[in-house]
């Protein structure tokens, strides 16, 4: 066994090791050249001390050859074809949709008859939720994974997985996955070893015989599942305490450990030859952890992530990341870069178009978009109106402070607000792990239930629209929730179902509503209409340029209820106005003088004079495309 050395020196070891083990081929090579200093010099930072820092690396290195070697043909061809354009997700035809396995279709036969579906509502990625194989009962919507190399039985297999994948990509759609990197079930075969006291696997996750050392990392670890359990530990039926950092059955991966990497490595490589495009990283803020921090973003967790993307521009080029991680803004912002994330979730932009409609009042979301939403090239958010989690405000308690909120109590009136405890609220939501020590809690229920459409709210379809938009022209990908674009409700049900019952996300994630699609051709319906509305919005979009990309400029108006943004095209610009109020907004002529008096409203299809300036309704919206003067 030996520590990292030299670049040169390892870099030998490594195609060797590789060699040994199968052909390296050439088009390897030349990658493997480009990454191979890179994923040692991360390597080196994470595992230089190790005795076996050198022999990780190698394994690491003949995995990523042997897994190039058996990429399908058209994997391949596809893949570099992405490599190549490294902007090809920026498109203003670029659609996300997200939706169960199970709760959606039955099982991966039952998505495949969705295909047509997913043509004709514009789909060009396909986020399935995770599918592997996982604990019977509860198993956090199969987050804690058994198995990674095992389709849940009950949904499919591997095979059929990789031809769902294939005919996906002939009908123009990604797949999207998740990996699932911080945590594993108990069930997984490591964590049985690790169990039974094999010392290879207890190495694989964080075991503690008693009380000290967890003790000592609560200290300054945050409560995640408080609902679930206290702190960060849960103890092992044999007197131990193990890392748990989301429920008890989902076992925290120690990654401080280079045979985890490589073993994740092992597992990421193999979902990329299956057909994923995109990994959806989990939980990416909680992957490192180190006494007497928060164990949140620390640094290690991004070289984690560049070791992981430099790996699969090696065997996968043309493979995504798209990062998870919830957190403050400046914090999210941190893993997104063409060499570690790609993609990422804009959790921000999310919770601040629920904070606006609950407040009437757009200054804060305005701020965020003026302030937060630029990214480096090659990249792209992911915005979304809801997900299958729940809402939290994850905003910028010292954005809010500059518009005088008190970030802790606007997070108590917006919990109170979307949970139906606010008088006069439109919302009819669910709290998620309430925690009754530090006040703290999140929200659960479907677009349509916490928009005011359950409650019967006059403006509740007019909100579901106007979220959707927002997420639809802000740039990059737009991600619909399935579901979502025939307004589905909340579904209570899941409180009779005991592996459910004390996960309130249940609530916005229920089953395929057929009748709700079953109407969406139907005008007279909530469905029809917001399905009709959606739609519309969506080959709108489809058809304008100007929202390729992410470049935004804020458009202020003197309402503070309206929310503007200007996207630009060449020679043309969209303008966004957003009426999130439950009052007419008058924007008069002047506001509107720096464009060309004549613009056109890409939704309704006519022209505008601006010389008249705009009446937008409660709720109402509108995209015009003008010319700058
Ligand atoms: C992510 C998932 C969430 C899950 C958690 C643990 O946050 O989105 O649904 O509970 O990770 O895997």
């Amino acid at each position: 066994m030996t520590t990292l050395t030299t670049v040169d020196a390892d870099r030998a070891a490594a195609l060797s090791a590789a060699d040994a083990s199968g052909r390296v081929d050439e088009a390897f090579l030349g990658r493997f050249d480009e990454q191979f200093p890179r994923l040692h010099g991360l390597f080196t930072r994470l595992y230089g001390e190790r005795p076996d820092g050198q022999e990780q690396l190698a394994q690491i290195v003949t995995l990523a050859s042997a897994s190039w070697n058996a990429r399908p043909l058209d994997l391949r061809v596809r893949g570099s074809r992405h490599a190549e354009d490294p902007d090809w997700f920026q498109s203003e035809r670029m659609l996300g949709g997200v939706c169960y396995v199970d709760r959606y279709a039955g099982n991966l036969a039952g998505i495949r008859e969705q295909i047509p579906y997913f043509r004709e509502l514009g789909l060009s990625y396909l986020h399935l939720m995770p599918l592997f194989d996982a604990p019977e009962g509860p198993n956090d919507g199969g987050y804690a994974v058994s198995s990674y190399r095992r389709v849940n039985p009950s949904l499919g297999s591997m095979a059929q997985l990789a031809d769902l994948a294939a005919e996906l990509r002939l009908a123009g759609i990604s797949l999207v996955l998740d990996f699932i990197f911080n945590h594993t079930s108990d069930e997984h075969e490591w964590a049985r070893k690790a169990y039974a006291g094999d010392p290879e696997f207890e190495d694989f996750y964080l075991i503690f015989p008693d009380r000290t050392m967890p003790d000592a990392y609560e200290e300054t670890t945050r409560e995640i599942f408080p609902e679930d359990h206290p702190g960060s530990f849960v103890q092992l039926e044999d007197g131990r305490w193990v890392w748990a950092t989301f429920h008890s059955y989902q076992w925290d991966l120690n990654y401080a450990n280079p045979a985890v990497f490589r073993a994740m490595a092992g597992e990421m490589l193999f979902l990329a030859n299956q057909g994923v495009e995109v990994l959806r990283m989990d939980a990416v803020a909680f992957i490192w952890k180190r006494l007497g921090t928060p164990c949140e973003s620390l640094p290690e967790a991004h070289l984690l992530l560049q070791a992981f993307n430099a790996l699969l521009a090696m065997a996968a080029p043309g493979t995504l990341f798209k990062s998870e991680a919830i957190v403050h803004p400046d914090e999210v912002l941190t893993y997104v870069s063409p060499g570690e994330c790609q993609l990422s979730y804009n959790p921000l932009q999310m919770a601040l178009t629920w904070e606006a409609l609950a407040t009437r009042d757009a200054r804060l979301l305005q701020q965020a978009l003026e302030r937060r939403h630029d990214l480096p090239p090659h990249t792209a958010w992911v915005n979304y109106v809801r997900s299958h989690d729940d809402i939290g405000w994850t905003f910028a308690d010292e954005d809010a402070a500059e518009l005088g909120i008190d970030g802790y109590a606007h997070r108590r009136f917006l919990n109170d607000f979307y949970v139906g405890r606010h008088e006069g609220t439109f919302a009819r939501g669910v709290p998620f792990q309430e925690n009754p020590r530090t006040g703290d809690a999140r929200v659960a229920g479907t677009t349509a239930s916490l928009a005011g459409v359950e409650a019967g709210d006059p403006g509740g379809e007019d909100r579901v629209v106007l979220a959707h938009a927002i997420a639809l022209s802000t740039g990059g990908i737009p991600l619909l929730y399935l579901g979502d674009e025939v307004a589905q409700l909340n579904d209570y049900t899941y409180t009779d179902d005991p592996d459910r019952r004390s996960d309130s996300r249940w609530v916005h994630r229920g089953n395929r509503p057929r009748d709700r699609y079953a109407e969406r051709l139907t005008a007279d319906t909530a469905a029809g209409r917001v399905h009709r509305r959606l739609t519309k919005l969506i080959s709108a979009r489809a058809g304008a340029a100007e929202f390729a990309g992410n470049a935004l400029v804020g458009f202020r108006t003197p309402d503070p209820a309206v929310l503007g943004y200007q996207r630009p095209g060449e020679g043309t610009v969209v303008l966004v106005l957003a009426n999130v109020g439950d009052e007419q907004s008058l924007i008069d002529p002047l506001t509107l003088s720096g464009f060309d008096r004549m613009a056109h409203d890409l939704v309704l299809g006519v022209d505008v004079d601006l010389d008249e300036g705009l009446a937008l309704p409660p709720h109402g919206f509108v995209w015009l495309r003008v010319r700058p003067l």
